[in-house]
């Protein structure tokens, strides 16, 4: 498989969330209900991190954000700054290309109420650091909301401190990457009206500079 190191789509290794991932299959037979792969180009250098798949989207379709209301105004984004072949995410044979973009969770599994616990962050931390592993020279990490932030500094072994999370702040890391913080593009967010697309083309402008001027 392309990505063995850093996705296995056989891992059980939390075991409430491959209980859960079990009983939602018997309810819903016709769902992916299973840890939802990374999607993108594999030479990307822009690597985007959500939380983890939505029950009716990304669980549903086995595509990160695909099917799912957050991904309206991510995949519009990524179309919008030059990343993507189409504006939405539908299902899996609709044609959708990224282009120098990747798009991975901070925890691969569908989450009972959307809620990973700590310790199920922690263990699935070692395929986004191997992910983040495969990242060519200047590269930049999109981290959406919080979770996702936490998780890529954990990736490199970096203490929360370091970088405070926030909306379109940006962080120089170690290894010559970046990271910029969004808020996530989730329902709730979108409809509280905390981020809207003006707010997200904000933070993509950011990104293709970043990319830009470092040699894209
Ligand atoms: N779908 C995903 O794949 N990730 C999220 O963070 C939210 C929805």
């Amino acid at each position: 498989m392309l990505h063995s190191n850093y996705f296995n789509q056989d891992c059980r290794d939390c075991p409430r969330l491959a209980g859960f991932l079990d009983n939602v299959k018997l309810k819903y037979p016709d769902y992916h209900a299973l840890p939802v792969a990374p999607f993108g180009d594999p030479g990307a250098r822009l690597l985007v991190v959500g939380l983890a798949p939505g029950m009716h989207g990304a669980n549903a379709s086995g595509r990160p954000f695909t099917g799912d209301y957050a991904g309206l105004l991510l995949y519009q984004a990524l179309y919008d700054f030059g990343f993507s072949n189409q504006a939405d995410s539908i299902a899996l044979d609709d044609g959708l290309i990224l282009s120098n973009c990747r798009i991975t969770n901070a925890v691969k599994c569908l989450p009972p109420q959307n809620k990973p616990s700590g310790d199920e962050i922690k263990r699935c931390n070692r395929y986004l650091a191997a992910e983040i592993a495969t990242l060519t020279e200047h590269s930049v990490i999109l981290a959406l909301g919080n979770i996702a932030h936490q998780a890529v500094l954990r990736a490199y072994g970096l203490k929360s401190t370091v970088a405070k999370f926030g909306h379109h702040r940006t962080f120089a890391l170690p290894d010559g990457n970046t990271l910029v913080s969004s808020y996530h593009c989730s329902r709730y967010n979108v409809q509280t009206k905390r981020l809207n697309m003006a707010m997200l083309a904000e933070v993509f402008f950011t990104i293709r500079s970043l990319l830009d001027s470092r040699g894209e």
